[in-house]
């Protein structure tokens, strides 16, 4: 099929058009996260008013670029929930407006389902692939989709949630384990906030951490003591503020706060790879381990994976652009595929805007 996604749960706002559930034919992001750098965080009704103001000129835009016009597209998937409810709200009233209009039907999708799907996305063929990935071999099937070997456990790891999914199939699944208190992408956010960066955390933590040495100070690993598959980020944030009320001035020093940034995102990636091992062994049938949402842009996460992975003769895999990573229409499009594909009565199914949502399969 050829669908349109709408995907508006956080600050972004993105449309796509998407074939096949994997080649993106156009993906636009826009962002209102300037106007949140240097805030802490996003204001959700500063971020719908921007999202009202965005969103129908990338509609065109959208369509312009994949040389489409709306009587070639065949559906309009949309995150329904989770999210902030006035961004949603943007979202899924011009999404049933769009679809009355085009007379074409509506695809509700759950933002998390938009992220386990986003691995089969590619750059059309057109495009340039701009991250590196193990998956080097799909990206230049070009359009052609591959079919996903399941079963398959995805890390799905970002500023709202920290999961692991085992999946037989792309909507039949169960939830392995969560988080109980922070998501990864919240520790990155809040350890950044305490450092000084702006918002969004990850990225600039990410970039500080280059010029430091990760074995330079020591993060407790969370959960140790426990087999599970749970979660918890909330012990490491408090033990970096500790460590910065220890060192006081002494930050200031050349290569101490890189060093501290280094230290603290290996500590939340190492937590991250000791849950994985143990849903690997829990789950032996795995054929495949993805990482999929925000954090999974991070590169020294994605290294430990795959040094992770390696041992286990296991292949690892994440979205094949960064903009992929993050939230975008293209991933909601490519969920809505599958649903279709997999659950044809999904299309008659009661449309419900919430805030709240949780992922059943
Ligand atoms: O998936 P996403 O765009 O939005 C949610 O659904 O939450 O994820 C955003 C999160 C933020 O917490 C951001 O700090 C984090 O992903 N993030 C990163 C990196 N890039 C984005 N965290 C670590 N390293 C990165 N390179
Ligand atoms: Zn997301």
């Amino acid at each position: 099929m050829l669908l349109f996604g709408i995907e508006t749960s956080c600050d972004e706002t993105s449309v796509a058009v998407v074939r096949e559930g994997c080649d993106v034919q156009s993906c636009i992001i826009g962002s209102s996260r300037k106007d949140f750098e240097h805030r802490g965080g996003v204001i959700p009704e500063d971020a719908a008013r921007r999202q009202l103001e965005m969103i129908l000129p990338i509609v065109e835009q959208a369509l312009k670029e994949a040389h489409v016009t709306p009587t070639d597209l065949e559906g309009i998937a949309v995150t329904t929930g989770p999210g902030l409810l006035g961004s949603l709200l943007v979202g899924t009233t011009t999404a049933r407006v769009l679809a009355s209009t085009w007379n074409i039907p509506l695809i509700p999708v759950h933002h998390t389902l938009g992220h386990l799907s986003s691995t089969w996305l590619q750059e059309s063929a057109k495009r340039k692939v701009e991250s590196p990935t193990t998956a080097a071999a799909y990206a230049e099937t070009s359009g052609k989709y591959e079919e996903a070997k399941f079963p398959i456990l995805t890390l799905s790891v970002s500023g709202g949630h920290t999961d692991l999914w085992y999946r037989t199939s792309h909507t039949v699944g169960i939830l392995a384990g969560s988080t109980r208190d922070d998501a990864a992408g919240e520790a990155f956010d809040k350890g950044a906030v305490l450092l000084g960066l702006p918002y969004p955390g990850g990225p600039a933590l990410a970039a500080l951490a280059e010029q430091g040495d990760e074995k330079k100070f020591d993060f407790p690993l969370p959960l140790k003591s426990e087999e599970g598959t749970d979660f918890s980020f909330s012990g490491l944030k408090t033990s970096l503020k500790y460590l910065l009320r220890d060192l006081g001035d002494k930050l200031h020093e050349p290569g101490t706060r890189a060093s501290v940034a280094a230290s603290y995102q290996h500590a939340i990636s190492a937590h991250l790879i000791d849950r994985l091992t143990h849903a690997v062994k829990r789950f032996p049938e795995t054929k495949e381990v993805h990482l999929v949402g925000g954090v999974s842009a991070n590169l020294r996460l994605r290294a430990m994976a795959e040094d992770l992975m390696k041992s286990h003769s296991l292949s690892v895999r994440w979205p094949t652009s960064l903009r992929f990573c993050t939230d975008n229409g293209a991933m909601i499009a490519a969920a809505g595929e599958f649903l279709v594909r997999e659950k044809p009565e999904w299309l008659k199914r009661e449309f419900v805007t919430s805030a709240t949502m949780s992922l059943k399969f």
